[in-house]
This record gives structure tokens, C-alpha cells and sequence, in this order.
């Protein structure tokens, strides 16, 4: 039985957040599962955020839970005539196992379609990603399709879901099921 996290909410990407992150993206076993190499500097990361804080196509959140940082939640890749976004998270080592990323998730769902209005969340996820898959369900995401060998980690290629959620589909629902 997992442990129960207290109070989760998520907050915009600050700049005081970037160490953080900093943590996260040069952890391998994190980002062998966001398809991208374990390797970037604290400066480029900085030059990467300035960079984009006036970029209307993502939303950057921390996952803060009580005051911690827990992980990150984007929406990414935001299209506004098409009305679709990417969705990506991780939760940080020492907050995963207790049911966390089924609610970042459903959090960040809120804000994409009850917020931005947007019509379909999408997102790809190793098919041996079994804790992401499970939080990806309990939130409502089905699987559209089965990318072969999509992406290359670990010294092998590794097949990959393409899932997604709509709208309308999402504002009817609680995580786990309809409201
Ligand atoms: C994937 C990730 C976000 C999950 O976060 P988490 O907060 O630890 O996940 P949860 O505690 O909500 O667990 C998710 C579900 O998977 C289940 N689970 C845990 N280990 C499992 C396993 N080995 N096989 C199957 N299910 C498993 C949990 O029981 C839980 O299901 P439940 O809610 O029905 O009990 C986190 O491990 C992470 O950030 N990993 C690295 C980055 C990553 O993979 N991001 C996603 C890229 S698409």
C-alpha cells in the first residue's frame, strides 16, 4: 500500500526552479524514458527558460506537493487551430510510489481543457513504461496506436504508445472514473 501525498497543486516553472530540474534532466533513468539524452548544464537550461517565457505554445508546471518540489508536468507543442498539446511529467525519485502522477496528471488535464480550452491531449510512453501507462489510464488516456522501434535508449530502439484524451472526455471524469 502506497503512501498517501498530502496536498498537490501545480504552479508555473520558475526560474528558482531550474536547479531542480537541473537534477531531474541529467538523471538517466528519467530521461531514457523522455526519449532524450541525460546531458544538459545548469547555464543552458537558464538560456533555454529565458528564452521561452513568452512562448505561447507550452505550459511549464511544478509539481509541488506541501511546499516540495515533486516533479514536473508540460503541455508542450500547443497548437491553437488544432486545439491539441503534448502532455509529459515526471515525478522526482523520492516522491514516486504514491499515486502522484495520477493526479499531476488530472491537474494538468484541468488546465488544458477547463483553462485553455484546448480539444485533445496527446502524449508517446515506452510500452514497458507500466507506471506510466497505469497513470495515463486511471486519467482517462487510450492508446491510438503502436509506434515500432520509435525511439532509441539504453543501446536499443524501443517500441512506444501513442496515447490521448479528449475534452470531452476529460471534463466529465475524475481520475478513475465519471463526476
Ligand atoms: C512514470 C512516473 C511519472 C510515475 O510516477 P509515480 O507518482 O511514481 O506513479 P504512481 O505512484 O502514481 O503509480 C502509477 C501506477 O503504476 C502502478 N505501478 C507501480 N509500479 C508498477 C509496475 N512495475 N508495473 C505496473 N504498475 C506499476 C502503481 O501501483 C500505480 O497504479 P495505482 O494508482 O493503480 O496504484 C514516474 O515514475 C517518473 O517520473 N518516471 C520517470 C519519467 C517518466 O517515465 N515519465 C513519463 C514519460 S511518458
Amino acid at each position: 500500500m502506497s503512501t498517501p501525498t498530502p496536498v498537490m497543486r501545480l504552479r508555473a516553472l520558475e526560474r528558482e526552479d531550474l536547479p531542480f530540474v537541473h537534477g531531474l534532466s541529467n538523471d538517466s533513468g528519467i530521461m531514457s524514458y523522455w526519449f532524450e539524452e541525460p546531458y544538459e548544464s545548469l547555464v543552458e537550461l537558464q538560456e533555454i527558460f529565458a528564452r521561452h517565457v513568452h512562448d505561447n505554445r507550452e505550459r511549464r508546471f511544478t509539481i509541488d506537493c506541501a511546499g516540495e518540489r515533486a516533479g514536473l508536468v508540460e503541455l508542450v507543442e500547443i497548437d491553437y487551430i488544432h486545439r491539441n498539446a503534448e502532455f509529459q511529467i515526471i515525478v522526482a525519485p523520492a516522491f514516486q510510489g504514491r499515486g502522484l502522477a495520477a493526479r499531476a496528471t488530472a491537474a494538468a488535464l484541468d488546465y488544458a481543457f477547463g483553462v485553455l480550452n484546448l480539444h485533445k491531449v496527446y502524449l508517446v510512453v515506452d510500452v514497458d513504461n507500466a507506471r506510466a501507462v497505469r497513470a495515463y489510464e486511471r486519467t482517462g488516456f487510450v492508446v491510438e496506436g503502436e509506434l515500432r522501434e520509435e525511439y532509441f535508449a539504453s543501446g536499443r530502439y524501443h517500441d512506444a504508445y501513442r496515447m490521448a484524451v479528449l475534452q470531452r472526455e476529460h471534463l466529465g471524469r475524475t481520475v478513475d472514473g465519471p463526476r
